[in-house]
């Protein structure tokens, strides 16, 4: 035991020792990617996870409250977003998967639909997250991306051009990742109805936040299942639900509409074999840690972190927009926004930069050239410390006359 204690101890602190390396998230110094209320919610999702650190969330026969667990974080998705009574959906490993867990649903559907068409096409805003094209490329789609409007927000006109006859599905953003804006869903559903197609909504990054935004007296435009056409509506847990990584809902306005993703296979000696996600294998922990979220935040946690958010969102776009030289870009409709400069000697590149050798990871958007802030209540702590070091950044990049190169490589 001691051996086994001794051998643990230094392998702990190797790992406590490789990850100074990393941005100090916990500090709100990583401007995406992390999600955290507090160390109260913290433990008690990690105890969670730590209790099905076993289970494995494919078996539910064996482990009947994994199933249990996961069919009650379903529910507090489906009525979250307004899904009418007959609603279903799927636990899956995080936004990528409920897409593609959708978009295969869309095909399936489209097979038996509209069995005249060979080669089905998705039809979404430029804007729209990249795991569409990584779904369509899994399952042999095409999809067509249509340019976003000066507002950044689908240009729903455009897209109902865009539609053809191969066209079997239809996509909004609710919000977007590059630009934190809604798109029209109910003009993208509308669309949909007129052509006979699929609409799937992309809430994975707001779609927890949204309705406690809205709850605070905020403007949210419809994007749920109250809208009619909408069929499907992906959401992650471990965004704005605070859960641990590997864990989002891919929900269904009906169970028929579930059943078009599901996979059965019965040619193999050992019987019938169903999922509705990619994975086969999938861990009890990040249900359980989800299903800890819900329970522990409760609604009254959920409205008091999307307060923190909006007022963490505030702060530091009142900040940025104080420091001479910088231009926040509006809209924006939800955590995110993004700013650049107008000032020709302040190249925002070069800011990025500074930002990173003082310890910010910044996120940046192409179109345009900006530095992007996903916020979340980590960041609440962190507010002077970023207005004071981006304050300084600006400075000597007017100072030095800085340039640097667009860096858009944020996920490698
Ligand atoms: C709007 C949107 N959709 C989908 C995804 C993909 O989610 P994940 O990284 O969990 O696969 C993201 C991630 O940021 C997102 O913002």
């Amino acid at each position: 035991m001691t051996a086994i204690s001794s051998k643990w101890a230094a392998l702990k602190e190797e790992l406590e020792r490789r990850k100074q390396a990393d941005f100090d998230w916990e500090h709100g110094k990583v401007a995406l990617y992390n999600y955290k209320v507090d160390a109260g919610l913290d433990m008690a999702v990690r105890e969670a996870y730590q209790i099905y650190f076993g289970e494995n969330a494919l078996g539910r026969r064996a482990f009947p409250s994994v199933a249990r667990l996961e069919d009650e974080v379903i529910d507090f998705g489906l009525d979250l977003f307004n899904c009418p009574e007959g609603g279903a959906g799927i636990f899956t490993s995080g936004g990528t998967e409920s897409i593609i867990v959708a978009v295969k649903a869309a095909r399936q559907w489209g097979r038996v639909n509209k069995p005249h068409i060979a080669d089905p096409v998705i039809v979404l805003a430029e804007t729209a997250h990249p795991s569409f094209n990584k779904a369509a490329y899994l399952l042999d789609m095409k999809v067509v991306r249509v340019p976003m409007r000066d507002d950044y927000r689908a240009d729903v006109d455009a897209m109902g051009r865009a539609v053809g006859p191969d066209t079997v599905m239809i996509v909004g953003s609710a919000p977007s990742y590059s630009h934190g804006v809604f798109d029209d869903i109910e003009g993208i559903a509308g669309v949909a109805e007129r052509h006979g197609l699929w609409c799937h909504v992309d809430a994975c990054l707001g779609g927890f936040l949204a309705p406690f935004v809205k709850k605070l007296g905020y403007d949210i435009p419809a994007f749920d299942f109250r809208v009619p056409g909408v069929r499907s509506l992906s959401a992650d847990l471990h965004k704005y639900g605070y859960a641990p990584k590997g864990a989002s809902l891919s929900l269904y306005r009906t169970q028929a509409d579930k059943d078009c993703a599901k996979f059965m296979f019965n040619e193999w000696p050992r019987g019938v074999y169903t999922t509705y996600t990619l994975s086969g294998t999938r861990p009890g922990g990040a249900v359980a840690g989800a299903w800890a979220a819900l329970r522990y935040l409760g609604p009254d946690g959920y409205l008091a972190a999307a307060g923190t958010v909006m007022e963490t969102r505030d702060a530091l776009v009142a900040g940025v927009e104080a420091i001479p030289g910088l231009h926040v870009y509006r809209p924006f409709d939800l955590g995110v926004f993004i700013f650049g400069s107008d000032d020709d000697r302040v190249d925002i590149n070069a800011v990025m930069a500074c930002m990173r050798e003082r310890g910010w990871f910044v996120g940046s958007t192409a179109k345009p050239v900006a530095i992007h802030y996903s916020v979340n209540p980590i960041h609440a702590q962190s507010i002077d410390a970023y207005l004071s070091d981006l304050a300084s950044a600006v400075d000597e990049v007017r100072r030095t006359e800085r340039k640097a190169a667009f860096d858009d490589d944020t996920y490698s």
